[in-house]
């Protein structure tokens, strides 16, 4: 089963030809930049082959803005965040912070405060399964056929963002998790109306034999349910979810669930595809939208030019839906599922015969702009020269 060919944000109205759209992009840490780049050659092509006008904003957030002007989330970067029409951001994350648990300042607090600021409350994150690359997933092949999933993950609220302590002898630590309804309920609907176009299946994940925060999540959802009754409501405790979504995957259909399970779970959801690297998501708010791939900064791989760069391209194809561009994303992706059945992967899926990063987004651009005719010249693209014979 092949899930890459779903379009997200089905509500938003289509997209003429000839739209205009400010996009913020952030490249970030690692290999942020080299994936980043990749996206917006292939939103170029789409602009150039749909004729639309997309402008680009740089700006620096994370391990980058720290180095440059010792603050993770400059105010610069909201202004230019808050005036775009969407945001296109690569990695967050620098060893040098992971091995320094007392830093006061850490290129994350970057990303959580732009989530917080532009009130990006609805993390979506769609599990996508490639044929091809089924063999990559740590699960039993007999277990992959059917699954199709996405986890809505609530982004701004939680244990993320309570209040936090440590005491002066450095010896007892707090983080305070809490919720209010209005939280709780605002990403609720995304993720019914989410369900409704779907399998008509939604299951909340919780702790609510331990948590009250989670009790007040059941509570919440059991009464926005009664709107939606057309959609199946399941409630599953975290532990056992996480066991349930790697030994029966194909019974979630939409998982919502709040910022700390969900960014558990969506990474476990995401490593059953067998690539990481290929995972993308689309955070969205009432003030703009930000896509970025799941995976991290991969400090190791950085400037190397061997990251897989579908990851960010499947974001930007989430953003062209988002823009209501959904022909537009549709093709990104036929173009990404090109480059898979043509075997032309990255080192992650294929350590001996690979592409590189740049090359990659360079087949992809191509295919979107219909420059490929006919077979391709492997030969040329190992040089990295044209694409097309
Ligand atoms: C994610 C990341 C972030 C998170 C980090 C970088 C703050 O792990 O988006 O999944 O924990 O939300
Ligand atoms: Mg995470």
């Amino acid at each position: 089963m092949n899930t890459a060919n779903k379009s997200y944000f089905k509500n938003s109205p289509s997209g003429a030809r000839g739209m205009k759209k400010n996009i913020a992009v952030i490249l970030g840490d690692g290999i942020g930049p080299e994936v980043t780049q990749q996206s917006i050659k292939v939103l170029n092509a789409v602009a150039e082959h749909y004729g639309h006008d997309f402008r680009y904003k740089f700006c620096i957030m994370g391990s980058t803005a720290i180095d440059k002007t010792g603050n993770p989330l400059p105010d610069e970067t909201i202004e230019v965040c808050l005036e775009s029409d969407a945001i296109l951001f690569g990695a967050i994350g620098h060893p040098k912070y992971d091995n320094d648990p007392i830093s006061k300042v850490r290129p994350e607090q970057g990303l959580l405060k732009l989530r917080k600021v532009l009130q990006l409350f609805a993390n979506i994150r769609p599990t996508i399964l490639y044929p091809n690359i089924k063999h990559l997933s740590p699960l039993n092949p007999k277990n992959l056929d059917g699954i199709d999933l996405v986890v809505y993950r609530e982004l701004t609220g939680g244990i993320y963002f309570g209040d936090k302590a440590i005491s002066e002898d450095g010896k007892v630590a707090e983080d305070t998790c809490i919720y209010t309804v209005e939280e709780i309920e605002r990403i609720a609907h995304l993720a019914f109306k989410a369900a409704q176009q779907r399998r008509k299946k939604l299951t909340l994940i919780d702790k609510a034999n331990v948590l009250e925060t989670s009790r007040l999540w059941r509570k919440t959802i059991q009464a926005i349910a009664t709107q939606y009754t057309d959609v199946a409501v399941d409630y599953m405790y975290a532990d056992n979810a996480s066991m349930k979504l790697i030994l029966n995957p194909k019974q979630f259909d939409v998982i919502l669930t709040e910022n700390l399970f969900g960014d558990i779970i969506s990474h476990e959801a995401c490593a059953i595809g067998g690539a990481l690297g290929m995972a993308p998501s689309a955070s969205i708010g009432n003030i703009t939208a930000l896509f970025e791939p799941i995976h991290g900064s991969y400090p190791q791989a950085a400037g190397k030019d061997i990251a897989n760069p579908i990851g960010s391209i499947l974001s930007a194809a989430m953003m062209l839906d988002y823009f209501g561009l959904h022909k537009e994303g549709d093709k990104v992706r036929a173009a990404v599922n090109w480059t898979l059945t043509n075997n032309f992967v990255t080192k992650d899926i294929d350590p001996i015969n690979f592409y590189f990063t740049s090359t990659l987004g360079e087949l992809i651009a191509d295919y979107v702009g219909d420059k490929i005719e006919g077979d391709v010249n492997q030969e040329n693209i190992m040089l990295r020269k044209s694409t097309v014979i």
